[in-house]
């Protein structure tokens, strides 16, 4: 009867490369929570694939350890979710080798992400970030996850994600859950408030909103966001791509619809909209940043929720990696 009733499983990850942002709240962490209940869980600090560009190894440390404690701070509840740092359970690695051995350079080729942080990092494109999205497939699929709650920028690397793990079934028998992408209807895509163009990305500390901000530095980044010249405020992201990046923030902030949104502000100029939208997001950071410095304070509880988290995690890898083993060929031993 458990086994009947077992409750779908999801996995996501975020990588401690920089501070936790608005962007990856509302597109990915946002939607965590909610799930925690009518899921079984495993949030993971992704830390394996933060190093696929440079980083300073004391900041990484810093940041991973943080990371979790804004993951608890935004609502997840460490006896409910597995929350764990992905270098501490190396099955990751090991399925990630296997399964690069089943993906196709052409695929790998194709990925959005690839193209433009190979450009940004133009001076060091490593195999590593090549192969990321076999190293995220291995996460997911390591797990058996039926569901991958993330931004709309990362369906890609689902899709790809299936792709491989259909292909490895045809070739052996039934191993891997086909996950789907669950993606925000408000909030899958948030950009930058200095170009409405781009997406808002924690390498952009002037258009991004960081989890941690102070409310005057929120309210100074809304000030300063980019508008248009007209005054309505209005949903059209083809021409007005600010104002409606904006209107998503407001309600992916406040839980309002568009048009709620659109009727309160209706006849009112960006200088009543603008600090509305600012003050939606102070106090939907507020508790988060409170809490989260409250737990930063206490490195033996953190350190005990990833250590748990870990241990977790290891037994449910290890137990679908070694029929991966069995499957491809390996001896027992
Ligand atoms: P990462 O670390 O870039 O982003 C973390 C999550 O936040 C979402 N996100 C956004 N959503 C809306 N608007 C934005 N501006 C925005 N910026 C970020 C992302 O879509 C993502 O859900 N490859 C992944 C990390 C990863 C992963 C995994 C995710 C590794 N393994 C396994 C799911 C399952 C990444 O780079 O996300």
């Amino acid at each position: 009867m458990e086994n009947q009733e077992r409750k779908k499983r999801i996995f996501s990850g975020i990588q401690p490369s920089g501070e936790l942002t608005l962007g990856s709240y509302m597109g990915a962490i946002k939607n965590w929570v909610n799930l925690q209940d009518a899921y079984e869980c495993i949030y993971c600090i992704v830390d394996m694939h933060a190093i696929t560009v440079r980083q300073d190894p004391a900041q990484l440390r810093r940041r991973s350890v943080e990371q979790l404690a804004q993951y608890i701070a935004c609502g997840l509840d460490p006896q409910k979710n597995i929350m764990f740092i992905q270098s501490h359970v190396p099955q990751h690695a090991e399925l990630s080798w296997i399964l690069g051995c089943y993906t196709q350079f052409g695929e790998l080729s194709r990925m959005t992400q690839f193209k433009q942080k190979s450009q940004q990092h133009a001076d060091n494109i490593t195999a590593g970030l090549f192969t990321y999205p076999v190293l995220m497939a291995a996460d997911i699929l390591l797990y058996q996850a039926d569901l991958v709650p993330v931004g709309a920028d990362q369906k890609q690397h689902v899709e790809l994600c299936r792709d491989i793990a259909q292909r490895f079934n045809g070739v052996y028998s039934p191993t891997f859950t086909l996950p789907e992408p669950f993606i925000p209807k408000m909030g899958a895509r948030i950009m930058s408030l200095g170009n409405p163009e781009n997406k808002m990305s924690k390498s952009d500390p002037d258009g991004c909103v960081y989890l941690m901000d102070s409310p005057e530095e929120i309210r100074r980044k809304f000030k300063r966001a980019v508008t248009d010249s007209e005054t309505a405020v209005r949903f059209d992201k083809e021409n007005k791509p600010g104002v409606s990046n904006l209107l998503t923030i407001y309600c992916a902030a406040t839980g309002k619809t568009l048009e709620e949104a659109e009727a309160e502000f209706a006849g009112q100029g960006y200088g009543v909209f603008k600090p509305a939208v600012a003050d939606a997001v102070v106090e939907l950071l507020r508790p988060i940043r409170e809490e989260s410095q409250r737990l930063m304070a206490d490195k033996a509880y953190l350190q005990s929720v990833y250590q748990e988290g870990a241990q977790k995690a290891q037994r449910l890898a290890e137990k679908n990696l070694s029929k991966v083993r069995r499957k491809v060929g390996f001896v027992a031993w």
